[in-house]
This record gives C-alpha cells, structure tokens and sequence, in this order.
C-alpha cells in the first residue's frame, strides 16, 4: 500500500534542499494556523521526530489491524506511523481544519483523512465499516480543551477502542500545571486500566511527555 523505498530522480544534495523547502512550508502551515486559532491548533510547530517516535513506540503498531490518529496536523506522527504498520492495517485520519486536512492530503495522498471533529469519532468509524480500533494515536491539544469538550472526546475514543485497545496522546509540560491537564490526567486515570506516563522528551518543541493508556 504505502512504498516509500521507491528510487528518487534527484541527487542526494536536491533531495536534501527539497526535504528543507517541505520542511518550512510545513512549519509555517503550522505557525499560520496557530495564530489563526491557537487553542484548536495547539502547536506552534509539529511534533519532533523523537517526539514522534515515543507517540509510536511500545504499543503493538506493527501487529495492529485498524489504527486511527486524531488530529494529524501535518502529518508529523502520521510519518512514523505509516513506517511501522504492514499494509494490512487500516489506518484512519481525523482532523478538524479543512486547511491542515488539504496540506496533508498533498503529502499523503494514499491516506485517508476525515475532515471532522474527533467528538464525532464513533459515527465517523461507523461511516468507514470500522467500528473499533486497536490503537488510536492522539496528536490533540487536552490542556486548550475545557473539561466538557475533553470529557465528550474521551468517550467517543473509550467506546471506539477494542477490548484491551491502547489510546495513545502527548502533553507540553509547560501545560501540565493547568487545572485542564490535572482534569485531564484524572480522567485518563479513572476511564483506562493502566496509565503509563513516559520520562520528558526533551527534543521536542516544545518539550513534552507521552501517556500510553490501555483500556
Ligand atoms: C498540537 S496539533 C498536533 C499536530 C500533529 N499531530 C503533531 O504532533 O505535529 C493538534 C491538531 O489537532 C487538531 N484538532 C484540534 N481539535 C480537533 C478535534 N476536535 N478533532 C480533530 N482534530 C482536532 C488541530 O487542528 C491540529 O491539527
């Protein structure tokens, strides 16, 4: 389904000014679309690669049949996710801005990405003959959200995980001192089984940790 080993008709020098050009224009999709709606957006800029990489390391990707993200963005997650999942898989995008959904929709044009809110998220799986997910991989800002929007979500993604499903999300530790992170965190922790919460990525803009949830 996805092959990305494919050989490139650039050197390596254009292929690295190219990765640059993709590079800014991702960041500034991001940036632009901060300043336009900063508390839906969240980020300033898109996750790291190291941040990337512990969203999907330690939670069964590589055997997981249906995978969904919310809130891919640009696709920064999305790029370590497709990496790691076997063609088999299903695997679903939900994003809320039309303009994010338009710029990852150029870079992942095999992907399929749902232009709707993540509270919407059992319809949307119904909608796509997928009803439950192993794994669903959040990119969403939990500490902009009030304590009724983050309730609404959590349930829809509670009641659309398998048995025995991971739930997977980041945090800013510059927001973890908000009263919505600590609503936040009491809500992981009285909704799943077991709540993992991961050492400080430093290597993040800012820098963040992981919660891997299992139902
Ligand atoms: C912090 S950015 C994360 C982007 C990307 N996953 C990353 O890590 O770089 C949050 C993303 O969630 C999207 N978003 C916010 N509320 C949403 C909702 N209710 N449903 C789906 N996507 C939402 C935003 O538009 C934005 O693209």
């Amino acid at each position: 389904m996805l092959d990305f080993g494919v050989a490139s008709p650039y050197s390596q020098g254009q292929r690295h000014t190219e990765h640059n050009r993709e590079d800014i224009v991702i960041k500034s999709v991001m940036f632009k679309e901060f300043l336009r709606n900063p508390r839906i957006t969240g980020a300033i800029l898109p996750s790291s690669r190291h941040l990337s990489n512990a969203m999907t390391a330690g939670i069964g990707i590589k055997t997981a049949r249906r995978i969904v993200e919310l809130g891919p963005g640009t696709g920064a997650i999305t790029r370590h996710i497709i990496r790691k999942i076997t063609p088999e898989t299903k695997f679903l995008a939900v994003e809320l801005n039309p303009q994010i959904c338009e710029e990852f929709s150029k870079r992942f044009n095999d992907i399929k990405i749902i232009n709707d809110s993540a509270a919407n998220l059992r319809s949307i799986l119904a909608n796509e003959g997928l009803h439950e997910a192993d794994i669903i991989i959040s990119g969403l800002p939990w500490a902009s959200f009030g304590a009724e929007l983050q309730n609404c979500l959590l349930t829809e993604i509670i009641h659309s995980l398998a048995p025995r499903g991971v739930f997977t999300t980041f945090a800013y530790i510059q927001g973890l001192a908000l009263p919505t992170a600590h609503i936040f965190r009491r809500n992981l922790d009285r909704r799943f089984t077991t709540v993992h919460r991961t050492p400080i990525i430093w290597r993040n803009i800012p820098p963040a940790v992981v919660y891997r949830c299992h139902k």
